[in-house]
């Protein structure tokens, strides 16, 4: 019998703190039961990474929210990569891979690094300033469009846009009614701009046409491919960049550490992600009935992942809820693990690692002024409000 817990993981109390509930939802058992969603969950990350890596039985082309599109309309059309399963998923993932490349990347970092280090010397000893909009939110936009190529006007829509479709993967409750409510011009904005007239040449969208052209996918899945990156790629590293900040600002002495040795940066980068669970959870949906543990979990049944759980699952790191950027964070689920693992991995490791690298220098002590508020989504741990003063070095 799989246990069964009185949990809702979309109530806004749980949403405001998930941590303080993980550890009741690994103890529960290797996958639990949660009647409030009708779903089964599973938060150890033995189960979890398990459950990643075996695509065909937990598939993600019913949709990885809460909505199983083989019953209900999804909110727009699915997505090529996220939402579907191969072999439709290995074509669109392998045309992807090939423009989202580490060369590509490597040629922008030096121009990425030193506008990090110019938006964080603008920073350093002016008082307290929002680190949300001020840096977290700032660096990406600065570099993530001019990457995908994307025009000038109404960039800003990009951050409403990926609130409402990360609050989209919960239930049809006020968080995601208020989202959509909000981004109505944003969801225009972002239509237009996947369009091949918008997008200008040499970038990542153009590129994604141009394997349209080579008969890679249709000039309709190219639209959509590069909805994918504009959906995935700016609230994610947003709250990525926060949350990195907001960990040193907790944890001062990892700060010094890493001040006295930047050769800790990747290594920090890789802890943030473990420890912040900026993405808390996905779901899957089963293909046909499977034992987990000896435990029935029927066919068509709604499984819901907690990443964040699994990363901070005592049963596979050592005192998890610290953080500590000497620890070999490789193993985590921060990115989802195997065939849907992040895409966009790369860019947000790069744009993590200009910002922290740009403030090891320059910031002797990231103080926080006030208590940063969370803003309320129902996949993503997101950042509101971060008000830090950086004290020069
Ligand atoms: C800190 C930043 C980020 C985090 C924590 C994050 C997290 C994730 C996770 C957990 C998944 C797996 C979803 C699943 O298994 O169902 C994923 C997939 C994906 N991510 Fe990210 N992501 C980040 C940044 C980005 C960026 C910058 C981009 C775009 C450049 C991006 C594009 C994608 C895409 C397209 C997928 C779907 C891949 C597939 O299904 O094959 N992500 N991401």
């Amino acid at each position: 019998m799989v246990a069964s817990l009185d949990l809702n993981p979309f109530d806004l109390a749980v949403l405001a703190d998930p941590f303080a509930h993980h550890a009741a939802l690994r103890d529960a058992g290797p996958v639990v039961f949660l009647p409030s969603i009708d779903c089964f969950a599973m938060a150890r990350h033995a189960e979890v990474q398990a459950a990643l890596t075996d695509f065909e039985i937990y598939v993600s082309g019913r949709g990885v929210g809460l909505a199983d599109f083989s019953c209900e309309e999804p909110w727009r059309p699915p997505s090529l990569l996220l939402e579907t399963d191969p072999p439709v998923h290995d074509r669109t993932r392998g045309l992807m891979n090939r423009v989202a490349s580490l060369a590509s990347l490597r040629k922008v970092m030096p121009e990425w690094q030193a506008k990090a280090d110019a938006l964080v010397a603008g920073l350093v000893g002016h008082g307290s300033f929002d680190a949300v909009p001020a840096l977290a939110e700032a660096f990406p936009l600065s570099v993530f469009p001019d990457l995908i190529g994307l025009r000038e006007d109404g960039r800003e829509h990009l951050i409403p846009y990926g609130t409402v479709a990360f609050n989209a993967f919960g239930p049809r409750n006020a968080l995601l009614a208020e989202a959509m409510d909000r981004a109505q011009a944003a969801t225009a904005w972002v239509a237009e701009s996947c369009q091949r007239e918008n997008l200008r040449p040499g970038g990542w969208g153009a590129q994604v046409y141009a394997a349209a052209d080579r008969g890679e996918c249709s000039p309709a899945e190219a639209e959509r491919l590069v909805r994918s990156f504009l959906t995935a790629g700016v609230d994610t590293t947003v709250n990525g960049i926060g949350t990195a900040i907001h960990a040193f600002a907790q944890f001062p002495a990892e700060w010094h550490l890493l001040r006295a040795d930047p050769s800790l940066l990747k290594r920090a980068v890789e802890e943030t992600l473990r420890w912040g669970g900026t993405v808390q959870t996905f779901f899957r949906t089963t293909s046909r009935d499977v034992d987990v543990a000896g435990q029935r979990i029927p066919e068509g049944s709604k499984v819901l992942l907690f990443l964040a759980a699994a990363n901070r699952d005592p049963r596979r790191w050592s005192d998890p809820d610290s953080f500590d950027i000497t620890r070999q964070a490789s193993g985590h689920v921060g990115f989802g693990f195997g065939i849907h693992q992040c895409l966009g991995q790369m860019v947000a490791r790069m744009e993590a690692e200009a910002v922290i690298g740009a403030m090891i220098p320059r910031v002797a002590e990231i103080r926080e002024t006030a208590l940063a508020q969370r803003r309320l989504n129902n996949t993503l741990h997101a950042i509101g409000t971060l008000p830090v003063e950086f004290v020069p070095a």
